[in-house]
């Protein structure tokens, strides 16, 4: 496992795909700062220098895109567990980790190229809150939070990227030797299984209904009038008072 450091990048995600063939496998990308940081479809991530952390993980060894994702996620979602373990923190579909309805986290995976239809690798890109303030976590322009705001403590990123790294390593080794078992866990901590959630597609439609299960290809399946639409892409908006807090253990 390699982590290499950078003062500025424009991207984590874009130098791990600018490098790839280059890079081994199990390399972690982090950067101070990002000036062009990005987000999924098309938004921008801000990156202040020195407060947050910003990671790409090259994985040449995998199946699936959306493997990847569930990879960074397992990693993210341990590390922050081991700096805040009173904390209750879920995946909320497709990648994102949340704190009830605030985001602390999300992840953003990029194919690195196919050859002859199967994928040469993916760059996985997490951006975790850590020492956001409150004051400028209200500036975002969707609900997130922050470690720092969650706990009122300020943390050394130097130690998060360490446990992030450590648990990267840990989550990608037991997926090429047994992939099924990541992903069933990953999915255990996809809470909001069984609410009611409205999924907003890419092409602007709005539709509610009940998260019954997500498909082992990563799709989201809502149930709508008694038939069971697949999403692969989408926003998912939580309306806290829809949810079943207290189902969800939170
Ligand atoms: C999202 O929730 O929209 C995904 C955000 C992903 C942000 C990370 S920060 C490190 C990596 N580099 C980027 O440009 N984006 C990802």
């Amino acid at each position: 496992m390699t982590v290499i450091e950078f003062e500025t990048l424009d991207s984590t995600n874009q130098y791990a795909r600018d490098n790839f063939k280059d890079l081994a496998d199990l390399t972690m990308i982090c950067a101070r700062t990002q000036t062009a940081g990005r987000g999924r479809l098309g938004r921008v991530w801000q990156s202040p220098r020195d407060v947050n952390i910003y990671a790409s993980m090259v994985m040449k060894d995998l199946e699936s895109g959306f493997h990847a994702g569930c990879i960074t996620g397992l990693a993210g979602i341990t590390a922050l567990r081991e700096f805040a373990p009173q904390i209750n923190f879920f995946f909320k579909w497709p990648n994102d980790i949340y704190v009830r309805d605030r985001k602390i986290a999300g992840i953003l995976c990029e194919s690195a190229g196919f050859t002859n239809g199967k994928i040469d690798g993916v760059v996985a890109g997490i951006g975790l809150n850590i020492n956001f303030a409150p004051k400028d976590l209200r500036l975002l322009d969707n609900p997130a939070t922050s470690l720092y705001e969650l706990t009122n403590e300020k943390f050394n990123l130097k130690k998060v990227i360490n446990r992030l790294a450590f648990w990267f390593q840990e989550y990608y080794i037991a997926y090429t030797k047994e992939s099924g078992s990541i992903f069933e866990l990953w999915k255990q901590d996809n809470r909001l299984l069984g609410q009611k959630l409205t999924v907003i597609t890419p092409k602007g439609e709005v539709i509610t209904g009940i998260f019954s299960n997500i498909s082992n290809d990563g799709a989201m399946l809502l149930e709508v009038n008694n038939a069971t639409i697949a999403f692969h892409c989408g926003d998912v908006k939580i309306d806290r008072e829809l949810i079943d807090w207290d189902n969800i253990h939170l």
